[in-house]
């Protein structure tokens, strides 16, 4: 099993889903893509994180986001919790949730933490460019709902960067300023940034969110 870094390319498996059979890449198309597994189904932390991801089904759009869900429970049971899922967060269950029961893609991503349990998958989450490379790895315990408003902020941080040359400061939330990256120079960052910047230091340069009025 290979370690997955960022940079590298995500990689491709097909699997029995909800939604039907896929194949990694081709669902993710020219979609960003978040792949994020949870340890069981039928368990408490999961049935909200679920319901939480269901209900921001309208920010992942917004960002052309593609969510994804895995454990190593079976299809019947994924179709089954849905149906609590719906009835206990008041929301529809809109993504798929991958069936691995063979564990093939949690050891693809290194999923299973024997030491934290040798059975079920941790709190693992993938985001993923359109060109395939990965672009954040988190591991969070089982006992530990992840913060999924975190994760719509990375988002915008990264596409901030991949569209506007900009990176994000300590604690940045959207519409704050934002860092010119430094591939960027000051004769370039003119032109660039028509907000204009201010150059605390030659290597520190604090320009208005880009994609901002
Ligand atoms: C869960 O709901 O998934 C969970 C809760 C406490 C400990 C471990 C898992």
């Amino acid at each position: 099993m290979k370690t997955i870094r960022l940079g590298d390319e995500a990689p491709n498996f097909t699997a029995e889903t909800t939604e039907g059979d896929i194949n990694f890449h081709e669902w993710l198309g020219d979609s960003w893509g978040i792949l994020f597994s949870h340890p069981a189904d039928y368990t408490p932390v999961c049935t909200t994180e679920l319901g939480a991801v269901a209900k921001y089904k309208k920010e992942f759009d917004k960002r052309n986001t593609k969510v994804i869900a895995l454990s190593v429970d079976g299809l019947e049971s994924h179709k089954d919790w849905i149906k609590d899922i719906n009835a206990t967060q008041n929301t529809t269950v809109n993504f798929p949730i991958i069936a691995d029961e063979d564990h093939k893609v949690s050891n693809l991503y290194d999923m299973i933490h024997p030491n934290a349990d040798s059975k079920h998958t941790v709190r693992s989450v993938f985001v993923i460019a359109p060109d395939k490379t990965v672009k954040l790895t988190i591991t969070y315990p089982a006992s530990t709902g992840r913060n999924f408003d975190e994760l719509l902020r990375v988002i915008d941080s990264l596409q901030l960067t991949a569209y506007h040359k900009v990176a994000t400061p300590a604690n940045w939330t959207d519409g704050d300023d934002c860092v010119i990256v430094p591939a960027v120079s000051s004769e370039e960052a003119k032109k660039m940034f028509p907000k204009g910047f201010n150059e605390v230091r030659p290597y520190l340069r604090m320009t208005p969110q880009p994609n901002k009025n």
